[in-house]
């Protein structure tokens, strides 16, 4: 009811009568205005003026299920959208809901989270209602060892969408920092829920500093708001990454991971760098000298050596700029 009379206001030019919506929606006109109260309790403003009826003055900048599914155009993403104002993690839930067969391209967002979660147990810290923190559940045949992929994929569709909202030109540091100006801007988690040979489905968090302020951000973080000095609607970004995630999702189906590797190396800040990695069983110097066909990070070291590593975490030790 509400995305349907959210809608029809919408596309309303000026005024709507009241016994106008009531015929369209079969509803009685103390209905109507019961419906208008729920809606303004959600943070939209709706003037209603005697005679003339309702009129849509502004949308509140939430992250319900039907801003975003407006005009959305996508396929299978976001065509299920769980929103939530308060949840531990999105991930939690997306996995919760993959468990229960939830279709691909199922999403959970969250207007905050009390325990997000980054890579390598690291916390996601995002503001309630400045920032997007979103789960998105893929269910696609994939070995799980090539599972991390889609985290490259999901870099890359990220990097591309804050583009599209921003007109900034976003890095991405291996595997999936998103960065602006070299403070990060979003962080991408993958898990995934498989059998030995098999993939059953991935879920893929997606966390992105959007109107956060400065004093509200980690160190070495940005945000689109601190980059732009604008704020952005959130719905709009969060569109812009189920648009441009879905692109990539269907390259991937259709072509494989190298068109998705050739776009993420265009966007690589730490290619041709001085590097420190860090794993769990110590660290390594070298150069960041390519990413090997299944995404892995190749390091020249001091001797020569060509190693390659799947997982860790990457520091530039020296810069050379482009
Ligand atoms: C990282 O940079 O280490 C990854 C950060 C991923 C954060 C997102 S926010 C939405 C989803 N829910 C979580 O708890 N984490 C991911």
């Amino acid at each position: 009811m509400h995305e349907k009379l959210i809608q029809f206001l919408k596309q309303a030019q000026g005024y709507l009568s009241g016994e106008e919506i009531s015929g369209l929606f079969h509803l009685s006109r103390s209905a109507i205005w019961k419906s208008m109260q729920d809606l303004r309790e959600l943070g939209y403003d709706i003037v209603a003026v005697p005679h003339l009826g309702y009129r849509l003055l502004s949308v509140p900048d939430k992250l319900f299920p039907w801003e975003i599914q407006f005009k959305l155009g996508t396929k299978s993403l976001g065509k299920q959208i769980i929103y939530k104002e308060l949840v531990s993690s999105t991930m939690d839930e997306a996995f919760q809901l993959g468990l229960q067969g939830a279709p691909d391209g199922s999403v959970v967002c969250a207007e905050s989270q009390s325990h997000g979660r980054g890579r390598h147990g690291r916390q996601w810290i995002s503001p309630k209602h400045k920032g997007i923190t979103m789960s998105v559940i893929l269910r696609l045949p994939l070995p799980p060892s090539e599972a991390a992929q889609l985290t490259l994929l999901a870099a890359v569709a990220v990097a591309e969408a804050v583009h599209a909202v921003s007109g900034l030109t976003a890095q991405i540091k291996w595997p999936n920092d998103i960065l602006l100006n070299h403070g990060k801007v979003a962080g991408i988690l993958t898990e995934l829920n498989a059998e030995m040979d098999q993939v059953k489905f991935v879920v893929i968090g997606i966390g992105i500093n959007v109107n956060t302020l400065k004093n509200q951000l980690p160190q070495l973080a940005t945000s689109l708001k601190q980059e732009t000095g604008k704020n952005f609607s959130r719905v709009v970004v969060m569109q812009e990454i189920l648009r441009s995630l879905e692109r990539w999702y269907e390259v991937f189906k259709k072509r494989g991971f190298a068109p998705v590797l050739s776009q993420w190396k265009q966007h690589s800040t730490i290619l041709g760098q001085r590097i420190l990695f860090t794993e769990a069983k110590g660290t390594l110097e070298g150069y960041a000298f390519d990413l090997d066909q299944d995404g892995g990070l190749l390091i020249r070291t001091d001797s020569g050596e060509i190693v390659k590593k799947m997982s860790g975490d990457v520091a530039i030790l020296s810069r050379k700029e482009a």
